[in-house]
């Protein structure tokens, strides 16, 4: 079943949620922003693109069985896709899914990033995917605990081969066109595992940034963020690695002394209440610690309101008076500008507050599904950072079926993002590979469409 609506969507899916900003999230708010940002430019695009351009992207709903392994359970739900067919060259052509992960997806999932600008070199139809239970794909009775047994990789999985099915009717798709899944973090896993699982129906992925192992305690996050702390190649250096230890020492020091010292943290990094309880100050250093993590994740991306090379300006004193400023007010810096990006007036750390927002069932529209993610974090992967992502991921090809591309100075998926100027050597070698092996895979599948073996 296909509902078309031939409107944008996208004004609505852009409305800023800022108005609450939970601590332990303050990387997914980080990561939702920059998608946001590269979302609404996304929209730009479209509406550049002349006569006819308006009806693009196309979004549609696919009816889905809430569990597809149980055929005694016939409830099902409607899961949102969308479409840019203004490249394919029709039957033959080859089709892009584009996954989608423990969050909504927009029109720019077809339009801009890496598998659209990849699409018209092959003339490929680009379909995107939204995940079970997050963004608009979810099913009745919300995000109530006896639901949320409906949410897994393993049914996201089930989705993606029945969705596979149903676009194929669709949109007639000849069964000898290649479909080739792309994804990136979470759903790069799940494009990964997709191509896995159903050699039969996914020709090939690409998995971008994927961590597909899970893992409980995920001490190694904080030794990349350092280690990318250290590298000269993205403005890191030795000394900007020691001024993040001295300014979260300093944190520490003023939370203990508690008294004035801590009255003046509290106003020096605008958070939002006292800080007397432990686990509030907890927090308050998880937030930052997500804050730096959150400065080498999405170093390079565009909407990132901080580089790893601006962050050690912050820290080692800015316009070279460092005579005057410490790693500590740096620091400070550092907070109120991505506060400031993501319209927040004051930093906030209140446990309390993030177990409340955790526990309310009502689904949120757009960006990303916290409570979702958290209960597939629990019954999934873990990946509870105690402390990125390409230590649980593989970057050693494993055959010859099985390539694997590490993206020295790349950040988080950052080969899933629209070309830029600024793009760094590696970044544009690291999308060339990518490129020419789609060639490969697609010169592979078109030698078999001819012997009619697809
Ligand atoms: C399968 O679905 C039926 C009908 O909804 C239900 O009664 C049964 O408990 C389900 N079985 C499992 C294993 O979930
Ligand atoms: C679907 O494609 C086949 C050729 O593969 C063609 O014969 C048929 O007319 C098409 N059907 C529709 C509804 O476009
Ligand atoms: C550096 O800081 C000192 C002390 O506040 C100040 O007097 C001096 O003008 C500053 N220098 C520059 C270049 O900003």
């Amino acid at each position: 079943m296909a509902v078309w609506l031939a409107q944008w969507l996208g004004p609505l899916l852009l409305v800023s949620l800022w108005g609450l900003l939970a601590p332990a999230s303050l990387l997914r708010r980080l990561g939702e922003h920059i998608q946001q940002f590269q979302e609404s430019s996304a929209q730009g695009l479209g509406l550049s693109l002349g006569p006819g351009a308006a009806a693009l992207p196309k979004v549609g709903w696919l009816e889905q069985l809430l569990d597809p392994f149980n055929v005694s359970d016939r409830r099902s739900f409607l899961q949102r896709y969308w479409v840019n067919d203004q490249h394919w060259v029709g039957q033959d052509g080859p089709i892009f899914l584009h996954l989608g992960g423990e969050g909504s997806l927009g029109p720019g999932s077809v339009m801009r990033g890496h598998p659209a600008a990849l699409a018209p070199a092959w003339g490929a139809l680009v379909i995107s995917l939204e995940h079970r239970f997050y963004g608009l794909s979810i099913p009745a009775g919300g995000l109530e605990m006896a639901q949320l047994r409906f949410l897994s990789s393993r049914l996201a999985l089930a989705d993606v081969v029945s969705a596979r099915l149903a676009l194929s009717r669709l949109f007639n798709i000849s069964s000898s066109s290649p479909w080739i899944c792309f994804g990136g973090s979470y759903a790069g896993s799940l494009a990964a595992w997709a191509r896995l699982k159903f050699p039969h129906l996914i020709f090939a992925s690409v998995a971008s940034s994927a961590p597909v192992r899970a893992v409980l305690d995920f001490s190694e996050y904080n030794d990349v963020v350092s280690r990318s702390l250290m590298s000269t190649a993205i403005g890191g250096s030795l000394e900007c690695r020691a001024a993040v230890s001295v300014a979260f020492a300093e944190v520490e020091r003023r939370l203990r002394s508690g008294g004035a010292a801590q009255a003046a943290l509290r106003t020096e990094l605008s958070a939002c209440g006292p800080l007397g309880r432990a686990e509030n100050q907890a927090e308050l250093l998880g937030a930052l610690q997500a804050l730096v993590g959150g400065v080498v994740q999405y170093d390079g991306q565009t909407g990132a309101p901080l580089s790893v090379r601006q962050l050690c300006g912050l820290l080692l004193g800015g316009g070279g008076n460092r005579s005057h400023s410490t790693p500590y007010c740096g620091l400070r810096r550092a907070v109120q500008i991505v506060l400031h990006s993501l319209g927040q007036k004051c930093l906030s750390f209140s446990r309390a507050e993030t177990v409340a927002q955790l526990r309310s069932t009502e689904p949120q529209l757009s960006g990303v599904g916290d409570r979702q993610w958290l209960y597939q974090t629990c019954t999934e992967f873990g990946f509870w950072d105690t402390d990125p992502w390409h230590v649980l991921s593989v970057t050693q090809a494993l055959g010859s079926s099985e390539s694997t591309l590490l993206i020295r100075t790349g950040s988080h998926c950052l080969d899933m993002a629209p070309e830029r100027p600024s793009d760094s050597p590696s970044l544009r070698l690291g999308r060339q590979n990518i490129f020419q092996q789609l060639q490969t895979w697609l010169k592979l599948a078109k030698e078999s469409q001819i012997k009619g073996e697809v």
